[in-house]
């Protein structure tokens, strides 16, 4: 397929989901209302054993095909091939050009050619169907992430989706029950949660210096207005996300790493969520100054509010505000804020208050923190990571990591429950704003066992 035949209609079409998965109408079925006059979600009933905890069975080496090699999974391609004991050994794609390119860096880089998968958009079931792959990592548009996971876990491999992992929370459940039958990972390679700072904040929160934990924030404030009107790479399909629904569209960046500050799904977990949106301005006056008047995507009508501000409660009372707006202006911003009775911490320039620091009340810089606290990922690895990877080294970390539990046997980082809690704000922002902002809510995908503690990264 020729990128300029990409349409919103044959990606939905071919995924087999038109009509079905998009839309709010689609998401209300699923809710009901609650005795305490909150939505929630109908929880399926557990069937397998759960995947908490579960160990990676010892690799010597981890052999990983890839589905999806457009810009994110090119780029995480050679991420993976600068980590020692991994070898790549098929890639996957709907245009032949980006197969060959990516099997081309593998033979650069002085492995065998790997295997490409073009055939069609549905090739991707044969990849699945070898038996010689550890792991199966997915960078495709979001509408195909569940049913390649599916797939993959169907076919007993270890699985990782990009971000967000799924889009319903029929689509979440899918990945839970279907991670649990197969008793294989299902990952959501949320790279943020592996920046330095944030591994280096993970690690202060741990050892007290905030005190006990009452906020968080996190935000994807991302000027992606020319992306999604590029006629290349994520133009061809993620302006689509904006015309039926209005939400937060992409919430785990902000997220992932706030969730693990405070312990959710490790200790808390997230208990429920309102949600707005502000009216939807922003593509429209872009396209006004940069489109011509006949150009069709001009007749496109965006329902996705630019800013969305999500509040979700946690079980054990905290508070955490998550933002999304990638339709203006903006400097990129993730927030990344902690904060509890001794102090907090914020991003965006990274800044941090101490209860009675010798400073007086102002925020200081983190580098006086940096000799104790960088995480071992980073001073072990940081200048590998800083000259292979993307956004600043986190995605070498990641990669790196996730092969280290590969190789070393034990559990991973991250697991079934995280992609499916940290993706549902999305779906239920949805539900939220289409109820006039009303609580919703979140399943609990651990299915009761989100008390057990357990490390992120060995914190
Ligand atoms: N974690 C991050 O920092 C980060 C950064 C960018 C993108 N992403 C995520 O990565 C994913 C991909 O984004 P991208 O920027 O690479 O987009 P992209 O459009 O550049 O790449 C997607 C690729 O998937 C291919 N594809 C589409 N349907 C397919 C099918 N049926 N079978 C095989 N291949 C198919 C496309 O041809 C394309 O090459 C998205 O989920 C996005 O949200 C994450």
């Amino acid at each position: 397929m020729d990128e300029s035949t990409v349409t919103r209609r044959n990606l939905l079409k071919t995924a087999g989901i038109a009509g079905a998965a998009v839309g709010v109408g689609s998401l209300l079925p699923s809710t009901v209302l609650g005795s305490d006059g909150r939505w929630e979600t109908l929880v399926p009933a557990a069937s397998n054993p759960t995947m908490v905890g579960v160990p990676f069975e010892r690799h010597e080496k981890v052999r990983l095909g890839i589905i999806g090699v457009g810009g994110r999974g090119t780029g995480v391609c050679s991420e993976f091939l600068a980590v020692p004991g991994v070898e790549v050994k098929a890639v996957c794609d709907v245009i032949p050009s980006k197969t060959a390119n990516a099997a081309s860096m593998v033979e650069r880089r002085g492995q065998p050619r790997p295997t490409e998968y073009h055939n069609g958009d549905h090739d991707y079931e044969n990849l699945c169907k070898r038996d010689d792959l550890d792991l199966i990592y997915i960078a495709t548009p979001w509408i195909w992430h569940v049913r390649m996971a599916l797939s993959s876990l169907e076919n007993g491999h270890h699985t990782a989706t990009e971000v967000p992992s799924a889009r319903t929370l029929d689509e979440c459940w899918a990945l839970v029950n279907a991670s649990e039958k197969a008793h294989k990972h299902c990952m959501m390679f949320e790279n943020c949660c592996y920046g330095e700072t944030e591994l280096m904040v993970l690690r202060m929160v741990r050892a007290g210096l905030l005190g006990e934990l009452t906020h968080g924030a996190g935000a994807y404030q991302h000027d992606l207005r020319g992306e999604l009107f590029s006629n290349g790479g994520e133009g061809l399909w993620r302006r689509f996300e904006h015309l039926d629904r209005n939400g937060n569209l992409y919430p785990t960046h902000g997220l992932g790493p706030v969730a693990n500050y405070l312990e959710c799904n490790r200790g808390d977990r997230f208990d429920h969520m309102v949600s707005m949106s502000s009216q939807s301005v922003g593509l429209q006056a872009w396209r006004e100054q940069h489109l011509k008047a006949d150009d069709p995507r001009m007749k496109e009508v965006y329902h996705c509010g630019d800013q969305n501000t999500s509040l979700i409660k946690t079980a054990k009372g905290r508070v955490i505000t998550v933002e999304h707006n990638v339709s203006e202006p903006h400097p990129y911003d993730r927030i990344n804020l902690i904060a509890g009775t001794k102090g907090i911490f914020r991003d965006y320039p990274e800044r941090l208050y101490i209860d009675g620091q010798k400073e007086g009340e102002q925020f200081v810089g983190l580098d006086k923190y940096k000799p104790e606290y960088l995480h071992p990922l980073w001073a072990e690895n940081g200048d590998r990571a800083r000259k292979n990877g993307g956004h600043g080294g986190m995605d070498y970390i990641m990669c790196y990591r996730v092969i280290q539990c590969m190789l070393q046997g034990i559990p991973p980082d991250f697991d079934v429950y995280d992609s499916a809690s940290w993706s549902a704000p999305a779906p239920l922002s949805e539900i939220s704003v289409a109820k006039g902002s009303a609580p919703v809510k979140f399943p609990d995908f651990t299915r009761g066992n989100w008390k057990t503690p357990r490390p992120f990264a060995g914190v």
